[in-house]
């Protein structure tokens, strides 16, 4: 059956989500903005559920219209086969957003989309009334200038949630910006990388797990494994041969430090359970005592940005130490993400490259700097 399938992603990061996806050898890939359409069957679902480094979740798109009044947007959603999904017992909750619309109201929206659902599924089953006790299909609408989405999540729990961090310190940074900052650092699996305010050790995480070419997802389930619709083997098949790609013949080593121990043991718990604990190795250091090592060196990191853990001004005095630290040398780069707008000016040095993006509701750059 070929589907076509919806990737959301953090605003900023559609051209990189799209390429993993055409790496991973999807069709008919294109990027729009905040996410990224490819078309597939249901390996290809679980093929992009499991490895996808930097889609928050992947949707089916079921129909996409235009639609200013209820009564379109009932047919439309009516017209849907979604008796291909749903299944009598099943569960089917909807929810949505919409944005820059006629069709504002959410809860209007949802009801109407719900009872159009019903409609549909009453005439398929004779049923009139749906107990919704099995398995969930989370159906998802986004009304975007008029233009209506209509998705059905696979994902359940988004994306970012690899299965590996249990506990969390104060502003972990989310994985699938970690993995995409680790991209955008162009980490290669002979590579010696150092966050030197790692926290919870995400980002030298998500560096070491695309060093040794463990998919995000191996560990974790997805909704859609529950469904009746979805063949029995795809996922155990893809998970199979994902799990016979892990590299264990990579020269990969990473180094965090922060000033924070409880963080340290968190971040040191996280590498073990995502099964790189092996190569990274933590220690409690300020940053002021950083030192460079010898010979080639990528230094990733995600420093408090005065809002959440320190006053601005402490942040920035940070900033300060380091543009100190982090000296242009041959072999070695660095990768700063900030919103601080001075960043530049308190490190002391223009980046050779910067990516503007979203990290949660905070308008960032990812600053760049080569040697
Ligand atoms: C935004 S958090 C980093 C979060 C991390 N990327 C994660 O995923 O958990 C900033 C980190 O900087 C650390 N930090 C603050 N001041 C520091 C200093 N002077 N030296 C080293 N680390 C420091 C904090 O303890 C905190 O863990």
């Amino acid at each position: 059956m070929n589907m076509t399938f919806a990737a959301p992603c953090i605003f900023g990061l559609e051209g990189i989500c799209a390429n993993e996806l055409k790496f991973l050898g999807i069709q008919n890939v294109r990027a729009e903005n905040g996410r990224v359409l490819f078309e597939g069957d249901w390996d290809t679902l679980a093929k992009a559920n499991i490895r996808s480094r930097y889609a928050e979740r992947i949707q089916i798109l079921l129909a996409e219209f235009r639609a200013t009044d209820f009564q379109t947007l009932f047919e439309r959603v009516k017209a849907i086969e979604w008796e291909r999904f749903i299944g009598m017992s099943d569960a089917f909750p909807v929810k949505g957003r919409c944005l820059s619309s006629q069709l504002m109201s959410v809860p209007d929206c949802q009801k109407i989309i719900k009872k159009a659902v019903v409609t549909r599924l009453s005439e398929r089953y004779m049923l009139s009334w749906f107990e919704e006790t099995g398995s969930a299909r989370q159906i998802q609408f986004l009304i975007l200038k008029d233009k209506v989405s209509i998705l059905l999540d696979t994902s359940g729990a988004g994306l970012h949630k690899r299965g590996y961090r249990a506990d969390s310190n104060d502003a972990p940074i989310k994985e699938t910006l970690a993995a995409a900052m680790v991209e955008l650092a162009r980490v290669r699996p002979n590579h010696f990388v150092t966050d030197p305010m790692c926290g919870s050790g995400t980002l030298l995480i998500e560096a070491a797990m695309k060093a040794k070419n463990i998919a995000p997802g191996l560990k974790r389930y997805f909704a859609c494994e529950k469904w009746s619709c979805v063949p029995k083997d795809v996922f155990a098949r893809e998970r199979e041969l994902a799990q016979s790609q892990i590299r264990t013949d990579i020269s990969f080593r990473a180094s965090g430090s922060d000033i924070d121990a409880s963080a340290l043991e968190t971040a040191r718990h996280n590498a073990e359970l995502a099964g790189v604990g092996d190569l990274i190795a933590f220690e409690r250091r300020d940053i002021r005592d950083f030192q460079l090592s010898e010979g080639y060196q990528t230094v990733i990191t995600n420093p408090p940005y005065g809002e959440r853990l320190l006053d601005l001004r402490a942040a920035e005095e940070l900033y300060k130490v380091m543009g100190e630290k982090f000296r242009r040398e041959k072999g070695k780069s660095y990768t700063v993400i900030t919103p601080d707008d001075d960043f530049e000016k308190l490190f002391g040095r223009k980046a050779d490259k910067r990516r503007k993006l979203y990290n949660g509701t905070l308008k960032c750059q990812v600053y760049l700097f080569l040697s």
